[in-house]
């Protein structure tokens, strides 16, 4: 069974750890203080370094300024050949969009650990929807980017497993519409008051 690392221990990490956690046992939190960590009973937190070399999967969710920091304690080499889902939105300290237009922050750290297979995910979805995938019975559509076509694949029925509907949304460079995508939720979430029981759905005639 796919081994998946969740690093970071905050309310991402922890949503999609019980998304996972419907279907497998083999998922783990990677944190920088583990004995610290306040995490889901049941749930197994290790250090950084010791969960990425474990993984076969290594989700990133943590802030994306702290993004370089955390791939150099969990160590570039442990991040060769790995499918890694980048979910951080790129947000600079004023709250706004940090990077766009020519790069991503899906793009930078694919250039941070150039043999790992990056994929943008889960950046479009608030925490609180990432557990089961689904509003009342909507399956939230699940934009997912990577210029690896198999570990797109894995991470879009890794997206299905949790109840989302998952849509290849294209190559990495995609990250670029994806990341502003999370800003307008978080807009419309905070910004316009509609809280964070929202989400987005790709209507197609299917
Ligand atoms: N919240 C949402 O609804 C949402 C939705 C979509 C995407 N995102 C993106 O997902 C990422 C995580 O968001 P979140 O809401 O889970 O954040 P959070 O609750 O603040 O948790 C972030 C986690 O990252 C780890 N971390 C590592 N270095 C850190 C540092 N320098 N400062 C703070 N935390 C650090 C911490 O875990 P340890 O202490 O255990 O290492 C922390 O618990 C962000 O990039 C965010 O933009 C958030």
């Amino acid at each position: 069974m796919t081994k998946i690392a969740i690093l970071g221990t905050g309310r991402v990490g922890t949503a999609i750890w019980k998304g996972i956690k419907k279907g497998s046992d083999q998922v783990k939190f990677g944190s920088r203080n583990p004995s610290q960590a306040k995490v889901e009973k049941g749930s197994e937190v290790i250090g950084l370094d010791e969960a990425a070399k474990w993984a076969d999967v290594i989700v990133l969710a943590v802030p994306h300024k702290a993004t370089e920091k955390v791939i150099k304690g969990a160590g570039e080499a442990n991040f060769k050949n790995k499918v890694v889902i980048d979910v951080t939105n790129a947000i600079n300290d004023r709250g706004e969009l940090a990077l766009g237009y020519s790069t991503s922050g899906a793009e930078e750290i694919q250039k941070l650990i150039p043999n790992a297979r990056v994929v943008k995910a889960f950046n479009t979805v608030f925490a609180e929807n990432m557990e089961n995938g689904k509003i009342n019975k909507n399956a939230l559509t699940l934009f997912v980017a990577s210029d690896d076509k198999k570990a797109k694949e894995m991470v879009m029925e890794l997206g299905r497993t949790i109840g989302f509907r998952p849509v290849d949304a294209g190559p990495l460079k995609s990250a670029r519409y994806l990341e502003p995508m999370g800003m307008l939720l978080i807009n419309l979430g905070y910004g316009s008051s509609l809280g964070t029981k929202i989400g987005f759905l790709l209507v197609d005639e299917k």
